[in-house]
């Protein structure tokens, strides 16, 4: 027995399932256990299921290799304390559910609880004091488990900078966003080659509606009076914040890094000069930046005085995937600023996210005893 804590992965084939693989290779904390995907891959072992489609640049951890692939039935992961789900969103709602009721814990990338009220939707370096909604969760549905749920890739690029304002100007009130979204972003094999190359597609479907959404819950708060009135219904446990935000989405022929276009608009009368703007990003600290958690970047931000920069090539990988690199700030004709942010889709933007979060919870005592 290693001592740590016994981890399901979901979707392991996938982009985002390789990504929890890979990132959890060595992992202090958490011990890949099971992994599951589809009937097509279940039977095989993990190495045989994503033959020629492993898309990592560091090789299959050999234990995992070995694993055979179970299909994403609850009653498979029966040894594992903690899950991290990379389903395709088409199944994710209902296994997720059942491994919840199962009485495990749910991290999931899937878009299909995001909106539950009591589930908390987080990005760890902006809303970690949402996580500690999953006892209320439990209590009020009456569950053994839960579910959290991170963010949409490109929402995770946009709101840690947002979040960063809001902490040191107060409330924002419009944000317009056009993002170049990675290839990566769709799983694999994603966007036919013909599509994507020497081109731009100017539609994903659903994605605005998430990052116009998401934004609001991540950036709010934590609501007590419905737990305190003993509400065991659904009413939300999340005040969302009013900002208004307008989303146009592009999928971009980049392997890996969401890049975002952001115009702010502060609902202060007087706006922060460009360098106060600048000053703030470099100076944010999320919630958790002083815990001594293994994938915990040294700046949720970093900011680059490049004017050719941010570019995925050349940042993707900052803070090891799980900083946001922030560029291009200047002065807003219509709005009040606007820059460039960028993130690692499958790492901040997914797996890292789940893993970060689940760091957090492990060091605040939501995940039980390993
Ligand atoms: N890619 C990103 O950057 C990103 C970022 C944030 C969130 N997400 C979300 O994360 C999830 C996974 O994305 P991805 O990019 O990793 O997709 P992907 O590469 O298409 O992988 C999907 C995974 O789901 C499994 N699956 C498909 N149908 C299944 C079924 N009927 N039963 C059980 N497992 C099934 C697949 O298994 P097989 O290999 O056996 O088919 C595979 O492991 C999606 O909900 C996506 O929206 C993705």
């Amino acid at each position: 027995m290693s001592g740590k804590i016994r981890v399901g992965v979901l979707g392991a084939t996938g982009m985002v399932g390789q990504r929890f693989i890979q990132l959890m290779d060595g992992h202090p904390y958490f011990e890949v256990v099971a992994v599951g995907a589809s009937p097509r891959s279940a039977g095989k072992t993990y190495a045989e299921a994503v033959a020629g489609a492993w898309k990592m640049t560091t090789p299959i951890p050999a234990a995992v290799a070995a694993m055979i692939v179970a299909t994403c039935d609850a009653a498979h992961f029966v040894d594992c304390r903690l899950i991290f789900s990379g389903l395709d969103a088409s199944v994710a709602g209902a296994i997720e559910t059942a491994h919840a009721a199962a009485g495990r814990y749910v991290i999931s990338n899937s878009k299909n609880h995001r909106r539950d009220p009591l589930v908390p939707l987080v990005v760890p370096t902006v809303n970690a004091a949402h996580l500690a909604v999953v006892a209320q969760q439990q209590q009020r549905r009456a569950t053994p488990g839960w579910i959290v749920t991170n963010a949409n890739c490109s929402t995770t690029a946009m709101v840690v900078p947002l979040k960063a304002l809001q902490a040191a100007f107060g409330p924002l009130r419009r944000v317009m966003v056009t993002t170049l979204q990675a290839i990566s972003g769709g799983g694999y094999p994603g966007v036919p080659s013909m599509d994507i190359l020497g081109n731009v597609v100017p539609y994903i479907s659903g994605e605005e509606e998430k990052i116009e959404w998401e934004t609001g819950k991540i950036l709010g708060g934590v609501e007590t009076a419905a737990a305190a009135a003993g509400d065991d219904g659904d009413a939300s446990a999340f005040v969302h914040d009013p900002v208004r935000v307008s989303a146009t989405c592009t999928r971009v022929p980049v392997v890996d890094g969401h890049t975002c276009c952001v115009s702010v608009e502060f609902a202060c009368d007087t706006p922060p000069s460009l360098a106060a703007v600048a000053q703030a990003f470099r100076d944010y600290r999320f919630d958790g930046q002083d815990l001594a958690l293994p994938t915990k970047p040294q700046h949720a931000i970093v900011v680059t005085d490049d004017p050719a920069r941010p570019q995925p090539r050349l940042d993707v990988d900052a803070g090891n995937g799980q900083s946001v690199t922030v560029g291009r700030i200047r002065e807003c004709s219509l709005f009040h600023v606007k820059f460039v942010a960028l993130c690692h889709n499958t790492i901040l933007g997914a797996a890292g996210s789940s893993l970060l979060n689940a760091e957090i919870m492990k060091e605040r005592g939501l995940l039980g005893r390993a």
